[in-house]
């Protein structure tokens, strides 16, 4: 019986990846391997990395990352620049990328009012964008149909008060665009996972508004599988109570969940300085860009902290996350770096501008090996 039972716990050791060294075939470490079967693990990546021109970022991506999002190439002005125009040369580059590495592929976006080509800002009647949103959306996801696995089918059609932002979209169209969005691209690829997807929604209103315009798609026949979080956070905010409330609410609609866009800047926020003009020009302000050489090891060890709280979270919630992406592979490429002040260096992902792990990709890798532990600790005391 004890013979039995050691079998079945090195098994089980196998199974977890913990027995590495005396199993030559048990897969590395790294973020996708130590989440497999949680969730998978995206990144976004520009036009460069999906032309493989860095070899060292390249490498990077295919050891830690099992899914990839366009950072911007699939957005309306670059895929379709010109009424009668569509431009599919990087989108194509990008799906062969992620096919040949076996990645989830993720479509980042159909409907979104921002980065439009200049044509499409021009719609002025409803006719025409009718058209405009019937020829994009089946034009592109009958594409790729049965190769990306999942489409961001809206992009932040919210204010922040939860109420429907004043887009052309909606201008033209009324709130119908978003129904008639789902159903076009559901017409298109029937199997391919359709999201809303939108910032800011682990606040209480915003995540009232997606709560309802979840609800309208689905009472109007739209079909739409998920709710994506971008995940744009700071050290101390959303709190992971609101976090963990958004994860609920939106499973609670049937929908699967996905962190989007994930990352944690430390940088001052212009808007948090006491009476500052929002529009003043914060450019070169050392105040502003307090680390330019360096992060200090004190806000390293709270960015580290950070993440392992939230992964923490994420794996409580584990039955209800698909994925989870972070916006940018490295440092140095992220969008953070420029906004909302140009020019300052900031520090939100996993990986440093050298490509290197920071304590941040520790603290989430050491998360998952300690729940490996205690479950193999668990198992061992049972029997
Ligand atoms: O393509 C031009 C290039 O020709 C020009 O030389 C260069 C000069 O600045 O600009 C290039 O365009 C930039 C584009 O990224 C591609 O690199 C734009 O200026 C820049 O504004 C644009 O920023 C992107 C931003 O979306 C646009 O809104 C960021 O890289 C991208 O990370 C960011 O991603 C968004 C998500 O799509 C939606 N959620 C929020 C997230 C962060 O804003």
């Amino acid at each position: 019986m004890k013979l039995i039972n050691n079998s079945i716990l090195l098994g089980f050791l196998f199974t977890l990846g913990i027995c590495n060294s005396q199993n030559t075939k048990t897969a590395q470490a790294s973020l996708k391997n130590n989440f497999k079967g949680d969730f998978y693990i995206g990144t976004a990546i520009n036009a460069s990395q999906i032309e493989e021109k860095d070899t060292k970022a390249d490498a990077l991506i295919r050891k830690e990352f099992n899914s990839i999002t366009a950072e911007n190439i699939m957005k309306s002005m670059f895929v379709h620049p010109e009424k009668d125009r569509y431009d599919f040369a990087m989108t194509d580059k990008f799906v062969a990328y992620g096919e040949k590495n076996k990645m989830f592929i993720h479509g980042h976006t159909l409907i979104w009012h921002s980065q439009l080509a200049p044509w499409m800002a021009k719609i002025k009647d409803s006719t025409e964008m009718k058209a405009f949103m019937k020829d994009h959306i089946s034009t592109i996801v009958s594409k790729y149909k049965g190769r990306i696995n999942s489409w961001d089918v809206v992009n932040e059609a919210l204010n922040e008060d939860g109420t429907l932002r004043k887009s052309v979209f909606l201008n033209t169209l009324g709130e119908n665009y978003l129904i008639d969005a789902f159903k076009l691209a559901a017409q298109a690829d029937p199997n391919v996972d359709l999201y809303y997807n939108d910032y800011n929604i682990c606040e209480p209103k915003k995540r009232e508004g997606v709560i309802k315009l979840v609800e309208n798609i689905k009472t109007h026949g739209g079909k739409i599988d998920g709710v994506g979080i971008q995940g744009h956070w700071r050290l101390d905010s959303p709190s992971l109570e609101e976090i963990e409330k958004s994860i609920l609410a939106y499973s609670k609609l049937g929908l699967k969940v996905a962190f989007t866009e994930l990352d944690v800047t430390v940088l001052p926020n212009p808007w948090d300085l006491q009476g500052a003009d929002v529009n003043q020009n914060f450019e070169g302000s050392a105040e502003m860009n307090p680390y330019p050489k360096t992060l200090p090891d004190s806000i390293q060890t709270k960015l580290a902290e950070r993440y392992a709280s939230i992964f923490k979270l994420f794996l409580k919630h584990k039955d209800k996350i698909c994925r989870v992406t972070f916006w940018g592979v490295h440092d140095g490429q992220s969008w953070l770096n420029d906004w909302p002040i140009k020019g300052r260096t900031n520090y939100p992902l996993l990986f440093d501008s050298n490509l290197k792990p920071k304590k941040a990709y520790n603290s989430v890798m050491r998360l998952k090996e300690l729940q490996n532990k205690e479950l193999v600790k668990k198992h061992a005391l049972k029997n």
